[in-house]
This record gives C-alpha cells, sequence and structure tokens, in this order.
C-alpha cells in the first residue's frame, strides 16, 4: 500500500498501454519484464492487472499476491484507492483490478469500476507516472475486455503472439476490435511481440501476419528457460537474470516501447482469408519437410 503524496505541481502526459493475446501466450511475464525495465531506464511505472485470476503482478513482487481493488470495495464499500497500490521491482507501482466471481458478472465492468477509481482519486497524476501498462486477459470475443480501447483507457495496444494459429486467430480478433472503435477515439495498434518465436519459420509467419495486417514486429522474444527459472523464483527475468540474453530482449522491447509515439488502425482479415493464409502456409511447410521448397520464408 503506497502513501499519499502532494500533487505533482504540473501534470505530464502519460504513456497508456494494454497489452493484449490469447490466454497463455506470455501476456503478463512480457508485461512484468517491460515494467522492470522501464523502471530500470527511470521511469515510474504502474502495472495494472486487469484479469480477474489477478496474477498479472506477481513476479514483480516475489511471486506474492496483492489484493485486488474489487476484492476491497467488496469487503468495504469505500476504499481509499491507494490501499489498492504495492510498490515492487525497482518501486513498479503494482495493481490488480480482479473480477467477478467465476461464473458472476461481467469482468469488464469490473475494469472500468478499478480504472474509475483510480482516475476519480487522481492517483496518476499524483505518482506522476510515466506509464500506465494494463495486462489485459481475452481476444476481444467478450466486449468487456475491450474496455481499455473502447473506453479511450489506453492510447497504444499491445498483442502478444506466438506463431500458432489460435495465437494469431485471437489477434486478428484483437484488431477487429481495434479498427471498429479507431474512429471513435479508441485505442490503436502499436504493433505485435512475438513471443516464443525461434525458429525460421515461426518468424516467418508472424512476419508474413503482420504485413497481411497492416502492422509491425516490435520485437521477438524466444521462447528460454530463464523465463521459467525466473518465474520459479518469482521474479521477472529482468530481476533474476540481467544480465541473460533474454533480459537484454526485454530491454529492446522496452526501449522501443519507450521509443514508439504513432499507433495506427490494422486491417485484420476476414475469417475465409485468415483461413486461405493459414492453408496456405500449412501447405508451404509440408512441401519444406518434404524436400520440395528450400525455405518455408518462402512467399506464399
Ligand atoms: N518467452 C518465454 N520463454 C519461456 N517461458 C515463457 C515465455 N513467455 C511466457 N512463458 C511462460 O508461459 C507461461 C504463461 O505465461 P503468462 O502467465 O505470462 O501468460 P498470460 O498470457 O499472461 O496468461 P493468462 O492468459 O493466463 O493471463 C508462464 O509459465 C511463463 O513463464
Ligand atoms: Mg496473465
Amino acid at each position: 500500500m503506497v502513501k499519499a503524496v502532494k500533487p505533482a505541481p504540473k501534470a505530464k502526459a502519460i504513456k497508456q498501454i494494454a497489452i493484449y493475446g490469447k490466454g497463455g501466450i506470455g501476456k503478463s511475464t512480457t508485461t512484468s519484464n517491460i515494467s522492470a525495465a522501464l523502471a530500470d531506464l527511470g521511469h515510474k511505472v504502474m502495472q495494472f492487472g486487469c484479469d480477474p485470476k489477478a496474477d498479472s503482478t506477481n513476479t514483480l513482487r516475489d511471486g506474492a499476491y496483492i489484493p485486488t481493488i474489487l476484492e476491497l470495495l467488496k469487503e468495504k464499500g469505500k476504499v481509499d484507492a491507494r490501499e489498492a497500490i504495492y510498490e515492487g521491482y525497482r518501486g513498479v507501482y503494482c495493481v490488480e483490478a480482479g473480477g467477478p466471481s467465476p461464473g458472476v458478472g461481467c469482468a469488464g465492468r469490473g475494469i472500468i469500476t478499478a480504472v474509475q477509481l483510480l482516475k476519480q482519486q487522481k492517483i496518476f497524476e499524483e505518482l506522476d507516472l510515466d506509464y500506465v501498462i494494463y495486462d489485459v486477459l481475452g481476444d476481444v470475443v467478450c466486449g468487456g475486455f475491450a474496455v481499455p480501447i473502447r473506453e479511450g483507457i489506453a492510447q497504444h495496444v499491445f498483442t502478444v503472439t506466438s506463431s500458432d494459429f489460435m495465437a494469431i486467430y485471437a489477434a486478428n480478433n484483437l484488431f477487429k476490435g481495434i479498427q471498429k472503435y479507431s474512429n471513435s477515439g479508441g485505442a490503436l495498434l502499436g504493433g505485435v511481440i512475438a513471443n516464443s518465436v525461434s525458429s525460421g519459420y515461426q518468424k516467418a509467419i508472424v512476419d508474413d501476419f503482420v504485413a497481411r495486417t497492416k502492422t509491425q514486429v516490435l520485437q521477438y522474444v524466444p521462447r528460454s528457460i530463464t523465463v521459467t527459472q525466473s518465474e520459479l523464483a518469482g521474479k521477472t527475468t529482468i530481476e533474476a537474470a540481467p544480465n541473460s540474453e533474454q533480459a537484454k530482449v526485454y530491454r529492446e522491447l522496452a526501449k522501443r516501447i519507450e521509443a514508439h509515439e504513432k499507433s495506427t488502425a490494422p486491417s485484420p482479415l476476414e475469417a475465409q482469408d485468415l483461413r486461405a493464409w493459414a492453408t496456405a502456409w500449412s501447405d508451404q511447410i509440408l512441401a519444406v519437410e518434404r524436400g520440395e521448397v528450400r525455405s518455408a520464408g518462402a512467399q506464399i
């Protein structure tokens, strides 16, 4: 829990970023490493977990879980937002929105309630934040999870995907959500973070998808045992293995997010075009395996 401090004399522009992606794809891991790396660069960062599981921020806090805003509201009725903010690695402010009991209510409403609480109490200004990073569950199949995009809560959206079809399918759905709200002040797309992308053909699949949907890859993050080891120690890779190759990858990613200014509306593929695209890649990989063509990275 953080103490009240005097508001900063003049509010500065806060960069608000939302990280989306298919379940289990690596959103919280990537987000926490970005937060840690931005904090190392001297920025004031808040990581805002928007997942009812409330497990976004624990590697910033030695594996410890924190009470969620919705839990506190349920318990007390009225909450000083500072009670829900906990400091983690290098002073990163950790918040978990929480969610309704499983099977009851809308998690999207929980996100709005939690963000409104912090905004009403002018917490972002008081903490003089440079970045708020929302770690959001889901691929916008439920309108609730579109809240950070739709309500103008975030300015830039990044999506974490691998080269697996279902992860790309989720990213494409997210692009549809962004495109839908792009003319009414919704958040725009900054790009794709390619996670667990190690081989040439995995890279080629993601590269082709971003080219077709008119976006970009911000960073390729390999699958790494260092991430597993760090997570088991309850830490981000930035904290547990600062000199590792993987930490270097996350630091470069954070620098690219720092430098990123202009997000755009993506061009999602229609369902039948996405299917045809996937089939073409399937044929391509098969042809490579049979030795009929040399590289899966070739044009299709
Ligand atoms: N680059 C990587 N290398 C190795 N392991 C990884 C990598 N990225 C993520 N993981 C592992 O994958 C698992 C899922 O990651 P994470 O919890 O970040 O996913 P998520 O998208 O936030 O999931 P959820 O949708 O459940 O919130 C974790 O155990 C994490 O350590
Ligand atoms: Mg997560």
